[in-house]
C-alpha cells in the first residue's frame, strides 16, 4: 500500500482513496519474461564437519585445472587462507569445497558426478543457502530470505556466477543493467523514454535506488539515513526542512513522478501540469484546498508551477511562490 497520507489525516480512508483515484498510476508491470523456478521454503544448508571428508582445494585442481586457475584469482581465494576467516577453521569452510561441499567421494570415484553438489536441479532457496551462510551477516545480503527475489524463485546464481562471470567487479552473470533487463523488460522500456535517469548512460545504477539482494521497504528500495525516501540521497534540496512543506509529498515522490522514465517532462506522471495538481486540488476533501476560482483555467493560470514555483516546499511563501 503506498498511501502513507492516512497516518497524518482525520480522515484517514476518504483522503486515501482520493488520492489514489485522482492519480494516473503507471500501468503494472508485466511479469519478468524468464520463470525461474518455484522457491522452496527457506533452507539451511548443514555442513558435515568430518574433515575425513574433505580432501581440499589442491586436490580438485588436478582434474579442473582451468576452473582451479580462475578461481585462484577471484575474491572467493581468501577463503583458503585460514587466518581470513576467523571463526570457519574447518575444511567445510575453505576453498571449492565450501561451496560444492565435501568432496572425497566425488575424487575416489574418478570424478563421479552423482557425488557431488553441483548447484543444478536444486530448489533457489537450497542453492542460495550455500552462499547465505558466509554472506547473510553482511548487512547488503542479511533480507535475502525476504526478497521478492528468492521468494519469486531467483537464486544468488541467477545473477552470480563464481566461475563464469562476465562481470567479474561482483562477480555477475552479466553487468547491470543489462542483467536486471535480461527479466525486467518493463523496466527496459521505461528507461528509454525521453526523460529518464541515466541508469543506460552509466550514470546511475538500479542498484543506487534498489537492493537487488531485498529489505524492509516496497520494492526493494533503499532509504537515507532515517528511513526517508531513497531519492533524498541525490535530491537533498527537495528535503527541506522547509517552514511550508507541501504535503503532497508524504505520499512520496512518486504522486508526481514516474522514477525510471516517462514521456512527461521532468519525469512528471501527467503530461500536463495543470491536470496533475488538479488530481488533488479539485473538491478539498482529500486535504488539497481547492483551485481558487479565479484561477481562470483557459488563461494564464495553467501553468501553475510559473507562479508556484517553488513546488517542493518554500521558507518563505505558504503558496510556494518563493523558496
Ligand atoms: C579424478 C579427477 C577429479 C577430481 C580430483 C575432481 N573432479 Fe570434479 N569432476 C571430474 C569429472 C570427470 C567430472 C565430470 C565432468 C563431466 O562429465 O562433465 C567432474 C565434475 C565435477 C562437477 C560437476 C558435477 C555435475 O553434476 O555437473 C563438480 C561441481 C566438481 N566436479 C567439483 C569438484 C571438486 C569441488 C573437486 C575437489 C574436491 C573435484 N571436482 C575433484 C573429475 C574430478
Ligand atoms: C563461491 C562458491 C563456489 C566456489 C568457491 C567454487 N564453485 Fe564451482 N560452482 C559454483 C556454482 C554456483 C556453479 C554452477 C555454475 C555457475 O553458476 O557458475 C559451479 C560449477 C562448478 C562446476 C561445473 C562446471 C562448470 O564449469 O560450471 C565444476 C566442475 C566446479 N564448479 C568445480 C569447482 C572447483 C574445482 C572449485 C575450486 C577450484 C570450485 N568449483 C569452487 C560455485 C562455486
Ligand atoms: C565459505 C564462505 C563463502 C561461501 C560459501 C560463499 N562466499 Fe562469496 N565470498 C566469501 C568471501 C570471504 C568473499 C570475499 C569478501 C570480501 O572481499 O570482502 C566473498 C566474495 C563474494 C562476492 C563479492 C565479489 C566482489 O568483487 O566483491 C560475491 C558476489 C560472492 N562472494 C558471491 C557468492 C555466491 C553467489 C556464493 C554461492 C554460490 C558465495 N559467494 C559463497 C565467502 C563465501
Ligand atoms: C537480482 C540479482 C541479484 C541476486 C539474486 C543476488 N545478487 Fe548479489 N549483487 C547483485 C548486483 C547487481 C551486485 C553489484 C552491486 C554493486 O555493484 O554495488 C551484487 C553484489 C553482491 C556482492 C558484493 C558486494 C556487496 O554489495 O555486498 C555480494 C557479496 C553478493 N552480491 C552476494 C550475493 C548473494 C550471497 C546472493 C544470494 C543470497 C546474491 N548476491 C543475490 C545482484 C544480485
Ligand atoms: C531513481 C531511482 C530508481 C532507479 C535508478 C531504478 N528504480 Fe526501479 N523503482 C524506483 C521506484 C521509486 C519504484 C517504485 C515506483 C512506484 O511506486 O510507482 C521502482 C519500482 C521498480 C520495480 C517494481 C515496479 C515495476 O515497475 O515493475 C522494478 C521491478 C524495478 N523498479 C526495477 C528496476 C531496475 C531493473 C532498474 C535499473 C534498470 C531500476 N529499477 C532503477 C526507483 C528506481
Ligand atoms: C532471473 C530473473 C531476474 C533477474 C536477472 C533480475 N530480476 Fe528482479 N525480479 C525478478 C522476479 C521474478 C521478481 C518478482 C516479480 C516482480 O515483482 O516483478 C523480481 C522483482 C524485482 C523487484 C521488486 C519488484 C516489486 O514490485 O517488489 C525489483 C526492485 C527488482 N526485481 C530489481 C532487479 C534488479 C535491480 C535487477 C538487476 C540487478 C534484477 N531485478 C534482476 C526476476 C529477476
Ligand atoms: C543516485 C542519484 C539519484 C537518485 C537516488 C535519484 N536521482 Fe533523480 N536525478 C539524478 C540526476 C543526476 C538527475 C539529473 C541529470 C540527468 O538527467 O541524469 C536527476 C533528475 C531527476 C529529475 C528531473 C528530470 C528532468 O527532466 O529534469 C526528477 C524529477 C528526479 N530526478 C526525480 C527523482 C526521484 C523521484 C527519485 C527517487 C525515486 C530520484 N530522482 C532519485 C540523480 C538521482
Ligand atoms: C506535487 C507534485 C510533486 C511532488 C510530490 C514532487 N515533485 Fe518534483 N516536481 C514537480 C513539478 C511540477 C516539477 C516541475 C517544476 C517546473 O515545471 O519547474 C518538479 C520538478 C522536479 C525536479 C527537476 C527540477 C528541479 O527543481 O530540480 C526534480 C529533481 C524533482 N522534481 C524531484 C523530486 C523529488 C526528489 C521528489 C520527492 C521528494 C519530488 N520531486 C516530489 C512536482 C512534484
Ligand atoms: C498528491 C496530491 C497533490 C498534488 C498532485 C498536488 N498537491 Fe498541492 N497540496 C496537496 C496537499 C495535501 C496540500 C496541503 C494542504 C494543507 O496543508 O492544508 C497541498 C498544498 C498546496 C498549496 C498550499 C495551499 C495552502 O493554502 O496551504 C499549494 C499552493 C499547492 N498545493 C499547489 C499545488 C500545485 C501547483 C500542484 C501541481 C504542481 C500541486 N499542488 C499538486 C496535495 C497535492
Ligand atoms: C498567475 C499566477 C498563478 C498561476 C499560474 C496559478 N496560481 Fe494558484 N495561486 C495564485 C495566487 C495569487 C494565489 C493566492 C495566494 C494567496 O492567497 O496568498 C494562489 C493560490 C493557490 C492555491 C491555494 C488556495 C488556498 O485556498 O489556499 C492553490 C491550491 C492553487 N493556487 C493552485 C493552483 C493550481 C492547481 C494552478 C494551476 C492549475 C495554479 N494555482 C496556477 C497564483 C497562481
Amino acid at each position: 500500500m503506498r498511501c502513507r497520507a492516512h497516518i497524518f489525516s482525520v480522515v484517514p480512508l476518504v483522503v486515501c482513496s482520493l488520492v489514489m483515484a485522482g492519480r494516473a498510476k503507471p500501468p503494472r508491470s508485466e511479469p519478468p519474461n524468464k520463470k525461474p523456478k518455484q522457491s522452496a521454503q527457506s533452507h539451511k544448508y548443514v555442513r558435515p564437519t568430518d574433515p575425513s571428508l574433505y580432501v581440499g582445494t589442491e586436490a580438485c585442481k588436478t582434474c579442473h585445472e582451468e576452473l582451479y586457475n580462475a578461481f585462484a584469482t577471484s575474491p572467493h581465494l581468501v577463503t583458503t587462507i585460514d587466518s581470513k576467516l576467523d571463526a570457519r577453521k574447518g575444511p567445510e569452510w575453505h576453498g571449492c569445497e565450501a561451496c560444492h561441499g565435501p568432496g572425497k567421494e566425488h575424487v575416489e570415484g574418478g570424478g563421479d558426478k552423482t557425488k557431488i553438489f553441483a548447484f543444478k536441479d536444486v530448489s533457489p532457496a537450497e542453492s542460495s543457502a550455500r552462499c547465505l551462510d558466509c554472506h547473510q551477516s553482511s548487512h547488503e545480503q542479511s533480507n535475502y530470505g525476504r526478497s521478492a527475489h528468492l521468494q519469486s524463485g531467483v537464486s544468488c546464481t541467477d545473477c552470480h556466477s563464481p566461475h563464469h562471470a562476465k562481470d567479474t567487479q561482483s562477480l555477475l552473470q552479466e553487468s547491470s543493467p543489462k542483467l536486471c533487463y535480461s527479466c525486467h523488460l518493463d523496466v527496459k522500456a521505461q528507461f528509454v523514454r525521453p526523460f529518464h535517469h541515466r541508469v543506460n548512460e552509466g550514470l546511475m545504477q538500479c542498484n543506487d535506488c534498489h537492493n537487488p539482494h531485498g529489505g524492509f521497504e516496497r520494492h526493494q528500495l533503499r532509504t537515507v539515513a532515517g528511513q526517508d525516501e531513497v531519492c533524498y540521497k541525490c535530491h537533498a534540496d527537495k528535503q527541506g526542512p522547509f517552514v511550508y512543506q507541501h504535503e503532497a509529498k508524504i505520499e512520496g515522490c512518486e504522486a508526481c513522478h514516474t522514477p525510471h522514465g516517462s514521456t512527461n517532462q521532468r519525469m512528471l506522471v501527467q503530461n500536463q501540469v495543470n491536470l496533475l495538481c488538479i488530481s488533488c486540488h479539485s473538491t478539498g476533501g482529500n486535504g488539497a484546498p481547492p483551485t481558487p476560482s479565479f484561477h481562470n483555467q483557459a488563461n494564464e493560470y495553467q501553468a501553475c508551477t510559473l507562479c508556484h514555483t517553488a513546488i517542493h516546499g518554500s521558507n518563505s511563501s505558504n503558496v510556494f511562490f518563493t523558496p
